[in-house]
């Protein structure tokens, strides 16, 4: 690669260890990927926060680099970590796990990088504009900048989005550059679509035809309106079934028009969306001992909602409401958080329900969301009742027979 001064200096390790490492793994990246030279990047997202993830040998790697000088060149945030950083103690974390976890989170702020644990980070501060280059790791999020706001993002794993926050710099390859923008596929969705579990079940019949095609960015037509809620479902779910990066939504996103439809078509039916929507339930509401919206994080727009449905009710699930700090902060103004914890559900902020340490606690969740639907079979285990999002709310009040049996019994 062709490095600036700059660069070299920082390689040759003038600025510190830790920002010399960060350039040795960008300059790696770099090589392996035949980019020419580095960008410098204007924002980045940090994925590998939760400590389920990270473990010990994470926990370590992130203390050499903030004790070796690492400091953030570029504003940078955080993805989820495992859980509520101000009451995991209602979230039924242990004080282990907890110690840990807050071990990670200082390490970040040593480093500079603003603790804000979400993995919406474009509603909380962190929002790039049209044509910028950022460094974000966070699929979802990824998907969402590449597409949505028009930044200039790879799928960047946690080292890397670390080493470009150290050094304001990532290698010039893959969806940076102009060439790797263009659509390899059309998709006609010849369906109405509603709501985010609509957004989320054509994110998986989507990806998934994209991964039988060996093609890796749709260009969608066909919908006329949609919402921020439904992007943020369609981009987790279409990098978590097809590997997405990004998409083009013909008359919405803003580099659709730059480009005419590819030849090759697929179509989307509503049999092909009700086949998506089947394959992610496995359980009956009667099951559902765990109900989680907010994956990705929530908008205070879905808080409101879920504060509307739960007025004056009581919960019978255990019920996590997961979205960024700043979000529940506003929910707190305006009176949403006291309405749901009134009802017994929990508003469980900087954590979710894939990245909480919580494998074997439940048995079945329901959900809206497609992606929190795969990681809960593939990482926790769980049963999965797949669900419009004021469904999801209502299975939260159904009293279920089996946990009202368990409850008798123990009295
Ligand atoms: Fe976000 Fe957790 Fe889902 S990180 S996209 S809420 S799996």
């Amino acid at each position: 690669m062709n490095l600036t001064a700059d660069e070299q200096y920082i390689l040759a390790g003038k600025e510190g260890r830790a920002t010399r490492k960060a350039m040795q793994i960008l300059v790696a990246l770099g090589t392996i990927y035949g980019a020419e030279r580095m960008l410098p990047v204007s924002s980045v997202q940090v994925a590998g926060v939760s400590y389920d993830n990270l473990g010990e040998a994470g926990l370590q790697w992130l203390d050499e680099m903030a004790a070796g000088g690492g400091r953030a060149q570029v504003l940078t945030t955080l993805n989820p970590a495992g859980m509520d950083v101000e009451n995991w103690q209602a979230l039924g974390i242990s004080p282990d796990f907890a110690e840990r976890q807050q071990r990670i989170i200082q390490a970040f702020a040593r480093m500079g990088i603003v603790t804000t644990c979400t993995c919406t980070p474009y509603l909380s501060g962190n929002l790039p504009h049209f044509g910028q280059h950022i460094a974000w790791a966070e699929s979802s999020a990824v998907c969402y900048a590449n597409s949505v706001l028009g930044a200039r993002t790879n799928r960047e794993g946690g080292p890397s989005a670390l080493a470009a926050a150290l050094t304001g710099c990532t290698p010039a390859y893959g969806y940076h550059l102009d060439e790797n923008r263009l659509p390899d596929l059309a998709v006609e969705v010849q369906v109405q679509l509603t709501d985010t579990h609509h957004f989320g079940a054509l994110g998986k019949a989507v990806g998934e035809a994209l991964q039988a095609a060996g093609k890796k960015l749709p260009y969608i037509q066909g919908i006329e309106h949609t919402s921020l809620e439904n992007l943020k479902s369609l981009c987790a779910s279409l990098a978590t079934f097809g590997g997405a990066a990004m998409f083009h939504m013909q008359g919405i996103t803003p580099e659709a028009g730059l480009f005419e439809p590819p030849a090759e078509k697929i179509v989307v039916t509503p049999a092909d969306l009700q086949a998506a929507i089947q394959s992610l339930n496995d359980a009956t509401s009667e099951e559902v001992d765990f109900v989680s919206l907010g994956c990705p994080h929530l908008s205070i727009q879905e808080i409101a909602r879920i504060a509307q449905l739960l007025e004056g009710k009581k919960v019978s699930k255990e019920f996590w409401i997961t979205t960024a700090r700043p979000t529940k902060q506003i929910a707190d103004l305006m009176g949403y958080t006291q309405i749901i914890e009134t009802s017994g559900a929990r508003i469980a902020a900087d954590t979710c329900c894939v990245v909480a340490p919580i494998r074997g606690r439940f048995r079945a969740m329901a959900t809206d969301s497609a992606k929190a639907c795969y990681y809960a079979y593939s990482k926790n285990r769980f049963k999965t009742v797949f669900k419009p999002f004021d469904e999801v709310v209502a299975t939260a009040l159904i009293t279920n027979k089996t946990n009202e049996a368990n409850r008798t019994n123990k009295i």
